[in-house]
């Protein structure tokens, strides 16, 4: 996985203001993804605790993208969604007010938190049924860009996400303003809902039965290959064929680039960038023309300070960025990796006079070397302390195109069995890519650290890529480990990690 490569292409933006964002707290907050990452707290507020409290009405509405309305599901009438804000510490209470003519519920990807609040029917909770309110409470310990979404079907292809930002209480800001930029591919109300494109999938892929293993394991019946030119043309290194579904419109703060979102500062001004891939099939290289960004964050967790031209972002990925502003209208590209059609994603940051780029525009950094996300190093507070494995398991990614079969550790969900952890264990997870496509394999209630010492929740492993993975077992319960690729995770890449006494 060590490549920076040349394809790229990626932006976001969602505009919050300037304003200097240094929080101040004597709660004394758990804090910057540190070493010492504190315990998970209750499901009640402890006294003092700041509470932060907010609604979500989940609901059939219908979006203007900027140019095309779309008939779809979302949280109120906005996409993305509602941005929930708190500071590290600080207790959510969270209501879900389920308006959908189908179950649903809310993970919050990323947060470190009780088993019983993270959100996963089957696992940690019943579906929410229609016409039902359920209420989410947590500490959300740890500061960081986040985001949540349905953990149901392929819901988080709808419009049903919005980012959930934790600011930390020690940090001393040292920017002007901050731009939350979320990250979409779109297909909802354009002739076919997501859970029409899943069938269609599964059509395409033949009519052989899901629950024969055929296909899986080892190295047969590789999806890639299935693509045609689309693969052929524009895969390559170092993502090989990324992505399944062809969608019409690639958004980025819930617009398409013909109707960008423009974001406002002076020149000179230094902004925080938290970039956040919503998308449910799309791994984007974001650029941002005229600019290098310097990589200061992923996934909540601070890294070395890395300069970047471009940056490679899978789904369910978060980076942020800081950027010091010249003068003009530069675009911010958030091109998707491996599709051909449905153009970019694009937003713009205006610091002067100029002409707006097209919605077209490629900026040179797309044409310049692109950050695999998992060669940043780690900074000092955010590694794990050093300690060797108390057990290793194995989780193998397996599945294929045609069939449509997606499959962890030789079965899909619900027929794997699932991993298993002792409280109080550093556990080492063996991940091996057995498919010729990327997966961002993504890890509920932890963090994990990468043999660099690099900590994340979401990471991409190329094709027959293998990548050991480490964590700490302090958070008991049963939880979630799949594919971000929600259509590769409903068809079966997942499987549960359960603690065991
Ligand atoms: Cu954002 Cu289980 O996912
Ligand atoms: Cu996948």
């Amino acid at each position: 996985m060590q490549r920076l490569s040349r394809r790229a292409v990626l932006i976001g933006g969602l505009g919050l203001g300037a304003g200097a964002l240094t929080a101040c707290s004597t709660r004394g907050g758990r804090g910057s993804g540190s070493a010492a990452l504190g315990p998970v707290s209750a499901a009640t507020p402890s006294p003092g605790q700041t509470v932060v409290e907010k609604s979500l009405s989940a609901k059939p509405t219908t979006i203007d993208l900027g140019g095309p309305k779309v008939a779809t599901w979302a949280y109120g009438d906005t996409l993305p969604g509602p941005l929930i804000r708190a500071t590290a510490g600080d207790f959510l209470r969270l209501t879900l007010d389920n308006q959908l003519p189908d179950d649903t519920s809310i993970h919050w990807h990323g947060i470190r938190l009780h088993n019983a609040a993270d959100g996963v029917p089957g696992m940690t909770q019943d579906p929410v049924k229609p016409g039902q309110k359920f209420v989410y409470e947590f500490t959300a310990p740890d500061p960081g860009t986040y985001f949540f979404h349905p953990h149901v079907g392929v819901q988080l292809d709808r419009g049903l996400y919005a980012p959930l930002i934790i600011d930390d209480p020690r940090e001393p800001g040292g920017y002007d303003a901050e731009w939350v930029v979320v990250l979409d591919d779109w297909v909802d109300g354009t002739g076919r809902t997501p859970d029409e494109v899943l069938k269609q999938l599964i059509a395409a892929g033949g009519s052989a039965s899901p629950s024969s293993s055929g296909g899986m394991g080892g190295m047969g019946g590789m999806g890639g290959m299935d693509h045609g030119a689309m693969g052929s043309s524009t895969g390559a290194q170092p993502w090989g064929d990324a992505g399944d579904v062809t969608y019409p419109h690639f958004l980025l703060n819930g617009k398409v680039p013909a109707a960008p979102e423009t974001f406002a500062a002076k020149p000179g001004q230094k902004v925080r960038l938290r970039i956040i891939n919503a998308a449910s099939d799309t791994i984007f290289t974001v650029a941002l023309g005229g600019h290098k960004m310097t990589i200061t964050h992923t996934d909540g967790h601070p890294v070395v300070p890395q300069e970047v031209s471009a940056l490679y972002m899978g789904m369910g990925e978060r980076y942020d960025a800081i950027v010091t502003l010249g003068e003009g209208v530069f675009p911010l590209v958030a091109r998707p990796f491996a599709k051909t059609s449905g153009g970019q994603a694009l937003g713009l940051i205006r610091t002067g006079a100029g002409t707006a780029p097209g919605p077209d525009i490629t900026p040179a950094e797309l044409g310049g070397q692109v950050l695999i996300g998992s060669q940043l190093q780690p900074a000092e507070s955010a590694k794990l302390p050093a300690k060797s494995p108390d057990a290793t398991v194995q989780l193998n990614l397996e599945g294929s195109m045609q069939p449509y079969h997606w499959a962890i550790n030789g079965a899909p969900f619900g027929k794997n069995t699932p991993l298993t952890v002792k409280a109080g264990q550093r556990l080492r997870i063996n991940v091996m890519n057995m498919t010729m496509m990327t997966h961002p394999l993504h890890l509920h209630g932890h963090t994990f650290a990468l043999p660099s010492g690099l900590r994340k929740d979401t990471v991409l492993l190329g094709p027959m890529e293998q990548l050991p993975i480490d964590l700490d077992a302090d958070n008991a319960g049963k939880w979630a480990v799949h594919c971000h690729n929600i259509y590769h995770a409903e068809a079966g890449m997942m499987i549960g990690l359960n603690y065991v006494s």
